[in-house]
């Protein structure tokens, strides 16, 4: 798909689509009877399936599934599958502390059960993204042991062409929410320790259920929300509050020197203003001063 560059800005080198916490269970059950995290699945597929073969990877940061269920990982990929088909995209699982290592393997990956770390190294391009597992089995913190430091530090040795993303669970940011910072990432010098001066551009994470970012030694970090139910940043302070709305997923736009991460709603939504193709095609058919014409000059103020 082509877009004309109408601005100061070139199309985006790459385009991630960032995904986190969809927590389906067995049967596609309503999660605490309530939260329908299999129509939201859908809708988000449904908004991606728009973006066409734009879209180069999908990153899902985790929680996939609410308990770990063999039947919910399978109508997760039922559901994802087809949008990969669509668009050629990555597809790029990252274990969650919901999840289960075996049936995670098996259910997404094809791969026989174990329970080591599900730490994976893929390629888009000349970008590396390193998915790990930030998981602690029987836990709901999250945990990097030397073993995964030690992994990690010697992909990272190599750099990148075009550098390299973490994907995380667990993301190295502080929460106002109660409680959830007991179940933050565990060990997180150490992990500055082995990204300070290395290719890493970006931390993609997910676990709050709120879209939030900030930076970690230096480098900026992404945490989606989730798209199974929000955690309320405006509950009161000592009360963790998740509730059956505000769900979103991110966009990580690539450019050269830069990414650009943009938080999208999950619909659907009514529409209030819509320019077609058909606009933009006349648009582009315009030169530079009679593209301002067309679409930047106000109309005359009312007297
Ligand atoms: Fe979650
Ligand atoms: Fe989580």
């Amino acid at each position: 798909m082509q877009i004309e560059q109408l601005g100061r800005y070139p199309a985006a080198n790459r385009v991630i689509a960032h995904v986190s916490d969809t927590h389906l269970l067995r049967g596609g059950a309503p999660l605490g009877g309530v939260a329908d995290t299999v129509r939201a699945l859908g809708q988000v597929v449904a908004q991606l399936a728009r973006l066409g073969d734009t879209l180069d990877a999908i990153v899902v940061t985790g929680d996939v599934t609410d308990l770990g269920e063999a039947d919910a990982y399978r109508r997760v990929r039922a559901a994802v599958e087809p949008l990969v088909d669509a668009t050629g995209a990555d597809l790029i699982w990252v274990m969650g502390n919901h999840d289960e290592r075996g049936p995670f393997r098996v259910g997404l990956l094809d791969e026989e059960p174990s329970d080591e770390p599900v730490h994976r190294v893929l390629h888009i391009g000349g970008l590396r993204v390193v998915a790990l597992d930030t998981s602690v089995p029987g836990y709901h913190h999250g945990e990097l042991d030397a073993t995964s430091l030690a992994w990690l530090a010697e992909v990272l040795a190599e750099p990148a062409p075009e550098g390299t993303i973490l994907a995380m669970h667990h993301a190295p940011l502080p929460t106002p929410l109660a409680l959830m910072d007991l179940l933050e990432l565990r060990g997180q010098e150490e992990l500055a320790d082995v990204i300070r001066d290395r290719d890493v551009r970006l931390i993609l994470g997910g676990h709050l259920h709120y879209a939030t970012n900030g930076t970690f030694a230096g480098v900026p970090v992404s945490i989606a929300g989730a798209t199974a139910y929000t955690m309320d940043l405006s509950a009161p302070p000592r009360e963790l509050v998740g509730i059956d709305g505000g769900r979103s997923f991110t966009l990580v736009h690539v450019y050269d020197d830069s990414f650009v991460t943009s938080v999208v709603p999950v619909g659907p939504f009514p529409v209030v203003t819509s320019f077609g193709e058909e606009f933009l095609a006349e648009v582009e058919a315009l030169s530079p001063e009679g593209r301002l014409e067309r679409f930047s000059r106000k109309p005359p103020a009312a007297p």
